[in-house]
């Protein structure tokens, strides 16, 4: 298939627009990830979404909305925390997990009773759903398994010939996923970390959230001795796309937590000890604290690596037990697949 790249001008925007309405699929920027979109309310084109990034079918689909009373097409009940919620965040990259309506097709939402929607902070993707006239489905436009793309050339690099239009707009200025946030239970509990924190959510909704556990049991697990004999169970996730391992590079990847002097040491003497081995090395180490900035610059730095050829990345651990440094290591590490080793 012939892709389309298109810019962030109106009249581009017009031609995407048109592609979404007959049921094809887009990628554009938000402030987040690139998405890649199709119209929300069309099973064909959901169904293309899936295929063309390998996606498994189980996995639901966030809806994206250019106006917040659009949830109303998607959902019936809009409890009090819904609306302060959206009050509070939107537009931005909070994702709320409710009740869906049934005229919201199963294959969007993986077959559950719930949709998550979302109304993203950027000119492009809000154009985009307006000028489309539905709402968006949209995960994010990289191949299943592999790092999110914060940038167009890695939306290039991975769908070029399998979808029909890339809008190719700047660098997302967040660079990780939405905060999911799973409002249809007894308490609202956060699915996936971002960087609307939980305490932020709190203090929107003046009472307590919750992490999905398989959230903090893989925490445990990493900070667990192996021989402890935690199982792949214990961290079976609510949310179907927080799979055990994703966002992975090419490259064999090790996290390295501690103090940081050590921290430090450990990863120039693994990387010494690798480049005497012929192995080419890629070190990620961010500064201390700077959360927003390892946010932003975490998965370009894995896909700079892959295309530099890097055979082993060594990551330095963010120690933040839940604000933006703990999303940050959630996809750190998925990324290593959990390969962790302390100092
Ligand atoms: O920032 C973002 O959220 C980006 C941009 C493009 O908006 N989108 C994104 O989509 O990250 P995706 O498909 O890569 O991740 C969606 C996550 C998955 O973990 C999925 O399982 C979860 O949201 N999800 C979607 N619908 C859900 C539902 N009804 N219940 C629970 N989890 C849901
Ligand atoms: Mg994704």
């Amino acid at each position: 298939m012939k892709t389309l790249i298109l810019t962030t001008d109106k009249k581009d925007i017009e031609t995407a627009a048109r592609i979404i309405r007959e049921g094809g699929l887009v990628a554009f920027p938000t402030e987040t990830v690139y998405g890649l979109g199709a119209d929300a309310l069309n099973a064909d084109a959901v169904a293309r979404v899936y295929e063309a990034k390998g996606r498994p079918s189980d996995n639901p689909m966030i809806v994206h909305i250019a106006r917040a009373s659009d949830i109303g097409q998607l959902t019936r009940m809009l409890s009090p925390d819904i609306v302060s919620l959206i009050d509070n965040f939107w537009p931005g990259p909070l994702t709320l997990v409710v009740k869906k309506k049934p005229s919201v097709p199963d294959r969007t939402t993986g077959g559950l009773d719930t949709v998550a929607v979302r109304l993203p902070d950027s000119g492009p993707a809000i154009d985009l759903i307006n000028m489309a006239g539905c709402p968006i489905a949209a995960p994010s436009a990289n191949l299943s398994g592999s790092p999110s793309p914060t940038r167009a050339k890695d939306v290039i690099a991975d769908l070029d010939g399998k979808v029909d239009a890339i809008i190719v707009g700047d660098d997302c200025r967040v660079g990780i996923e939405s905060t999911v946030l799973d409002l249809t239970g007894e308490v609202p509990t956060i699915l996936r970390p971002g960087i609307i924190t939980a305490e932020s959510i709190e203090a929107a909704l003046g009472k307590e959230v919750v992490y999905d556990k398989s959230l903090t049991e893989a925490a445990k697990h990493v900070q667990a001795d192996p021989a402890d004999g935690v199982s792949e169970s214990d961290f079976k996730p609510k949310s179907p796309g927080m799979k055990y391992k994703h966002y992975a590079p090419k490259a064999d990847m090790l996290v390295v937590e501690g103090q940081r002097d050590k921290v430090i040491a450990e990863i120039e003497r693994l990387k010494t000890l690798n480049e005497r081995l012929g192995n080419k090395v890629g070190v990620i180490l961010f500064e201390e604290r700077a959360f927003i900035e390892a946010a932003h610059d975490f998965f370009a730095k894995l896909r700079d690596m892959d295309s530099e050829g890097v055979d082993m990345i060594l990551a330095g651990a963010l120690s933040d037990t839940d604000g933006v440094g703990f999303a940050v290591m959630n996809r750190m590490l998925k990324s290593a697949g959990y390969n962790i080793t302390k100092v």
